[in-house]
């Protein structure tokens, strides 16, 4: 484990995001907090998820576990995309096992215009979990997160999680005027939330637009892009840097750059070195395949070696799965994998 630096303007992770020389490559994992981490387990007995999310006590404890633990590079605040909807008052839950649901699904004019904008009042709760944990972290940085209008839009007009994302197309694609209502509802409230948490002391922002790449170049570009652009453009006002992340977005990897993002998030279906030439000038994030913790250490290390080699052709690199940590992931092995990383020598 790597020494924290004393302050998180001068820690590896925020140095790559800034495109200047690190003393090792920074590594997190996405959904580093969570079900793979029995100390996780045992302090969610009985609360519901919604309910953790909203407990500052539980809020800071969920996001130290893993800082602790493995010593990474920077903290992901515990909470979760559906989160600022919940504050709003729309009616949803996330079940165990199945994710976000939603009470009624989003499909006229009339439902988004129901769907309220987000103040600070809403999220108090927010405000107070980051200023503790900015408080309890010291020198490691915290990374505050939305859920970007695609992804979030998909939720709120299937009701539940999907695979093909079939309505929410259907709506982008036939019904343009309540498509882009709703989205520039989720863009207002996402920007909102964000300013929130860096407002508290949050260090960067992540945009999650996992289902993404459901959509063709042109598609998004057309019908997701102008939105989730209006997100970063408004976190770039926050002064902090901001990663934009997909999943299957292999295709996508210039739009989601272009859209304003000083990192780019890439999933571990693109290799590296394919990704890097996409981006521009930007930094990479990424992307272990999360299976390989499953493999022998060695193999493991071997893959994530290669990955690091393959990031030192970008501006800047920090190491990362390409999506989530897996439930069931053995957590000595990401311990394993944040020592090995760190160890790697910057040149
Ligand atoms: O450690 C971290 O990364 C921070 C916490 C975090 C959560 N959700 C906690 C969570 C983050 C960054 C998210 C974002 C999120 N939520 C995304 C984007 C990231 C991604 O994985 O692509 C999405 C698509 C969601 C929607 C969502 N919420 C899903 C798909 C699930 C999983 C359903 C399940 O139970 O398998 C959730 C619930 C959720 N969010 C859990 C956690 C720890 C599991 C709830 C539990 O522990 O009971």
């Amino acid at each position: 484990m790597t020494n924290p630096p004393a302050e998180p303007s001068q820690s590896a992770f925020l140095k790559a995001a800034r495109v200047e020389p690190v003393p090792h490559t920074p590594v997190w994992f996405m959904r580093q907090a969570g079900r793979s981490l029995p100390e996780y387990r045992a302090l969610r007995q009985g609360v519901g998820m919604l309910e953790s999310c909203m407990t500052p006590d539980l809020v800071v404890e969920i996001t130290l576990q893993p800082v602790r633990r493995y010593g990474v590079d920077a903290a992901i605040f515990f909470s979760d995309i559906v989160l600022p909807l919940k504050a709003v008052g729309v009616d949803l839950d996330i079940k165990p096992g199945v994710g976000p649901v939603m009470a009624s699904p989003v499909r006229t004019l009339a439902d988004v215009a129901a769907i309220p904008d987000l103040t600070p009042e809403h999220v108090p709760f927010i405000t107070e979990s980051v200023r503790r944990l900015v408080g309890e972290l010291g020198g490691t940085p915290l990374i505050g997160f939305a859920g970007a209008p695609f992804t979030v839009a998909s939720y709120l007009v299937e009701g539940g999680p999907s695979k093909e994302h079939a309505r929410t197309k259907a709506m982008m694609f036939g019904a343009p005027d309540v498509w882009a209502a709703l989205m520039d509802k989720i863009a207002g409230i996402a920007a909102a939330y964000l300013a929130v948490q860096v407002s508290a002391g949050a260090s960067a922002v992540q945009l999650f637009d996992s289902w993404a790449g459901a959509c063709t170049p042109e598609d998004y570009r057309r019908y997701v892009m102008p939105y989730s652009a209006r997100v970063l453009a408004a976190a770039a006002e926050l002064g902090v840097p901001r990663i934009h992340f997909g999943v299957n977005t292999g295709s996508l990897l210039p739009l989601m750059a272009e859209a304003g993002a000083d990192v780019v998030g890439v999933d571990w279906r693109t290799p590296l070195s394919s990704a890097i030439p996409l981006v521009g000038d930007r930094a990479v994030q990424g992307n272990l395949d999360p299976t390989l913790v499953f493999a022998p250490t060695d193999v493991m290390t071997a893959r994530a070696a290669a990955i690091v080699e393959a990031g030192r052709a970008a501006h800047g690199h920090i190491f990362n799965l390409g999506h989530g940590v897996i439930p069931d992931t053995d957590p000595g092995q990401l311990e394993a994998l944040t020592r090995f990383v760190q160890s790697i020598p910057v040149s």
